[in-house]
């Protein structure tokens, strides 16, 4: 049998999250017309997750939940395992993976997911991987599109902030450039400008994209133009002691009224959260701000992606 592992965007093809959004609608329906959904019983779900977690592993642990399966897990995959005297990430694997059906695994290092998934014995799931892909959240993320815009191609869509290390993101341009007609902006600190490596992806699959660094303007501007702002946090830590740099860059990417006013009526707000300084409170009650509409979709597509997983067809 292949096992359906979930490692990074670029597996995929249009077609296989046409099927993942549609097994997340069908159990989106039958929640909602209070049909109880048992598709998962008898099966468990491992939370292997080395690095802290609150949306990721309980919305997992929460899809498996109302599927009818069982949930084992620990936010300190590390301090609990045989690693610290030497086994490494492959032996907890193999041996997690020989008590359940599934893991879905959070860790610091990029690659981890792949060496995990070329080793276990059941579906590998990768919950964020470093600064490298977070498949998952970027999955969620299109499934909103999908579903409050009506499609994803011709998207025009800016990325704000620390475009270097948000592996939702990454992961989320590479699902775009199955589109057609995407329309990318990157606007971030240069110090935390879009890596070459994705850049160079989006010119080989001819996906128009721009960047700006460092400007206010040029964000007003592009505020004006696009369907969807996308906003991450920028960590303070980066700058170290030069804070005078992390208060000018707070300033620059955070939204005010001045870009709120610049937005079409019918652009979206979208943020994968944890949020920090770039998006006030105040912002949530304006009906462009759909980042707890990510979270709510977020359930019911993750549903469908342990459906996808185990080969359990949602009819
Ligand atoms: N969006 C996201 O990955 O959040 P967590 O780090 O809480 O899982």
């Amino acid at each position: 049998m292949v096992l359906h592992h979930i490692v990074e965007a670029q597996q995929f093809n249009k077609k296989t999250l046409q099927e993942i959004f549609i097994f997340a609608d069908r159990v989106k329906e039958r929640i909602e017309r209070g049909f109880p959904l048992e598709l998962l019983r008898g099966k468990i779900l491992a939370n292997l997750f080395y690095v802290k977690s609150i949306r990721t592993m309980f919305s997992f642990e929460t899809a498996m939940k109302r599927l009818g399966g069982e949930v084992i897990g620990t936010e300190s995959g590390e301090a609990f395992s045989s690693e610290l005297v030497g086994a490494t990430l492959e032996d907890t694997v193999r041996m997690v993976g020989s008590f359940v059906d599934v893991i879905v695994l959070r860790h610091y290092q990029s690659g981890s997911a792949k060496r995990a998934a070329e080793v276990s014995p059941v579906p590998i799931i990768n919950g964020g991987d470093g600064a490298a892909q977070h498949p998952t959240q970027a999955i969620v993320d299109l499934y909103c599109i999908e579903k409050l815009m009506g499609g994803v191609d011709g998207v025009s869509i800016a990325f704000l902030g620390n475009l270097m290390n948000s592996r939702t993101i990454r992961s989320l341009v590479y699902f775009l450039a199955k589109y057609s007609g995407i329309k990318i902006y990157f606007a971030s600190p240069r110090t935390l400008k879009m890596k070459d490596d994705l850049k160079e992806y989006l010119t080989e699959h001819r996906v128009s994209f721009s960047e700006s660094f460092d400007s206010a303007e040029d964000l007003m501007e592009i505020a004006s133009k696009v369907d969807i702002l996308y906003l991450t946090q920028i960590p303070e830590d980066h700058f170290g002691d030069r804070i005078c740099d992390y208060d000018k860059y707070r300033e620059i990417f955070r939204i005010n009224q001045n870009i709120l006013n610049r937005l079409r009526k019918d652009t979206f707000i979208m943020h994968p959260f944890p949020r920090g300084d770039e998006l006030p409170v105040q912002v949530d009650k304006d009906p462009r701000a759909i980042y707890f509409d990510q979270i709510k979709y977020g359930q019911f597509l993750r549903m469908g992606l342990l459906c996808y997983v185990l080969g359990v067809r949602v009819d």
